[in-house]
């Protein structure tokens, strides 16, 4: 095997290194090179790695103008959660239905307020709870401070968002809830006493 023998000096002498060393480190080279090749661009499915950029740059496109729905079922709004790329973000506050799209970053998947997309979150917003029993539509027994809170929310969803529909009303479901007056509970919050 002369070719063998002539590869193997040539190793020796130029690197100074016995042939096996020179192999290792040589295969740790390769196996190196790919493992930061991958980091980049997946190796095996370079078709993958485009269809993401794809996403990447639909992830970027401007958004799609707001588009009316009209009436809508609660389970209907579900579908508007954010799972699926190619529709609006949507989320209510008192049955009123709001494009929020713009606010993917609060509301999308991953987002710290994505338990609220597709839902109606009044309840929650008046409590300012992360309940998720408190992730609905239904305000039965908020008390005066809770709707002022609500209200104030509805105002800035009004005023940042495109209303684009409403929920079909569900009986039993109150979404313009006198006040309930709890003046016969104790209060319970230490130092609330300016509370008449
Ligand atoms: C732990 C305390 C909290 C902190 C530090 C916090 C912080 C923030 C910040 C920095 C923003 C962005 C404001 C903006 O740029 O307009 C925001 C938005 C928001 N927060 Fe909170 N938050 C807290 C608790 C809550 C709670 C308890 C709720 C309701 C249950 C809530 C609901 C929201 C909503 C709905 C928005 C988005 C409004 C929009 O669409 O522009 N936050 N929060
Ligand atoms: C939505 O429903 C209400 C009553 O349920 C009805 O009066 C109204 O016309 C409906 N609106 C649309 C856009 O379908
Ligand atoms: C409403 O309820 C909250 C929590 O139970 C309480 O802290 C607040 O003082 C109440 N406000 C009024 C006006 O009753």
């Amino acid at each position: 095997m002369g070719l063998y023998s002539t590869v193997m000096e040539a190793v020796a002498a130029y690197t100074g290194l016995s042939p096996a060393a020179f192999f290792t480190i040589l295969a740790m080279m390769v196996v190196m090179y790919k493992i930061v090749c991958g980091m980049f661009v997946d190796p095996e499915n370079h078709g993958a790695s485009a269809s993401k950029a794809v996403d990447l740059a639909a992830s970027f496109r401007p958004p799609a103008e707001p588009v009316q729905l009209g009436n809508v079922t609660e389970e209907q709004l579900r579908s508007y959660d954010g799972s699926d790329p190619t529709k609006p973000l949507l989320m209510a506050i008192k049955g009123q239905i709001y494009d929020v799209s713009p606010g993917r970053m609060f509301y999308g998947p991953g987002g710290p307020y994505a338990m609220f997309a597709g839902r109606d979150a009044s309840r929650a917003l008046a409590l300012m709870s992360f309940d998720p029993k408190d992730l609905t539509g239904n305000m039965e027994g908020l008390n005066e401070s809770e709707l002022e809170v609500l209200q104030d929310w509805e105002y800035k969803f009004m005023e940042k968002y495109v209303k684009v529909g409403q929920l079909a009303p569900i009986p039993n479901q109150i979404y313009n809830a006198e006040p309930k007056v709890k003046s016969s509970q104790p209060v319970m919050a230490v130092g609330d006493q300016h509370d008449q």
